[in-house]
């Protein structure tokens, strides 16, 4: 059953550092690493890992090796797209040894499942939280689907196209997703798209496009709509997803699941 496990908006930081004082996104990405691996014995065949964006909190080299070292423990492979907290170049000077980082450009890439392919886009718009799809990624985009010919695709971005409710979230959102949704409605087979950025665990259909967002692995978006709230994030319980193609009704499935191990299991029956 070809799976893959995301990883979202790690948001790592110099050692020693919180996220504005608050959230030690390292020991979580290094829980989400440990939990990882002891759960892997129990899903059976997993591909790879994808980190979907805001690997780092300020993109620079520091908090790139910062990851990379938190990264080595993981018994998968990996791959990222860039998120608005990241650098590309940052990226390039980190990753430039991995076969899925382009040597120049954005970070686009296609890996193929089997049954299904994962188009990874870089929607990184230096200088801005915002999302953007360049049109060198529309081009990357219209070529991928043409090659793969109505199989079975998964589109990951860092920014979400889904509105999420959180009005400042859904300000900076991949603001030309209407055109990326217009391509994959248009794609002669499933689609669906996966993506991060807003740090808590949102489904939503799009016309025939199923869409995810996925958790952070350390603090989440609050979501408050009050007309007085304050945009503030919040030290809720990280996680990371599961996507597994299930051949019994050919699809794939996603199950969110938490960086933190309970050990403690009693048969059910
Ligand atoms: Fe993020
Ligand atoms: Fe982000």
């Amino acid at each position: 059953m070809p799976t893959f496990i995301q990883i979202s908006d790690p948001h790592v930081v110099p050692k020693g550092q919180l996220v504005c004082g608050h959230s030690d996104t390292a020991a979580a990405l290094r829980s989400a690493v440990a939990a990882i691996n002891a759960r892997l014995p129990a899903l059976g065949p997993v591909d790879c890992a994808i980190v979907t964006g805001d690997l780092t909190d300020h993109g620079t080299a520091e908090e790139y090796a910062h990851f990379i070292e938190i990264m080595a423990d993981l018994a998968l492979p990996w791959r990222a797209i860039p998120g608005n907290h990241d650098s590309r170049e940052g990226m390039r000077g980190a990753f430039a040894g991995q076969d899925w980082m382009p040597a120049r450009g954005p970070v686009h890439w296609l890996r193929d499942f089997g049954p299904f392919a994962v188009i990874g886009l870089d929607t990184l718009l230096e200088g801005a939280h915002h999302g953007w799809l360049a049109e060198e990624g529309f081009a990357f985009l219209s070529q991928s689907l043409a090659d793969l010919g109505g199989h079975p695709v998964v589109v990951a971005t860092h920014h979400p196209w889904l509105h999420c409710g959180i009005p400042a979230m859904d300000a900076d959102n991949l603001r030309n997703g209407a055109a990326l949704m217009d391509l994959l409605e248009a794609y002669p087979g499933p689609a669906r798209m996966i993506s991060g950025h807003v740090h808590r665990a949102i489904t939503g259909q799009i016309g025939r496009v199923g869409c995810m967002i996925a958790p952070s692995t350390a603090h989440a978006v609050n979501r408050d709509l009050r007309a007085d709230a304050v945009h503030a994030l919040a030290l809720e319980p990280g996680a990371v997803v599961l996507h597994s193609w299930l051949g019994t009704q050919p699809g794939l499935i996603s199950d969110v699941l938490p960086v933190t191990l309970n050990p403690a299991l009693w048969p059910f029956d």
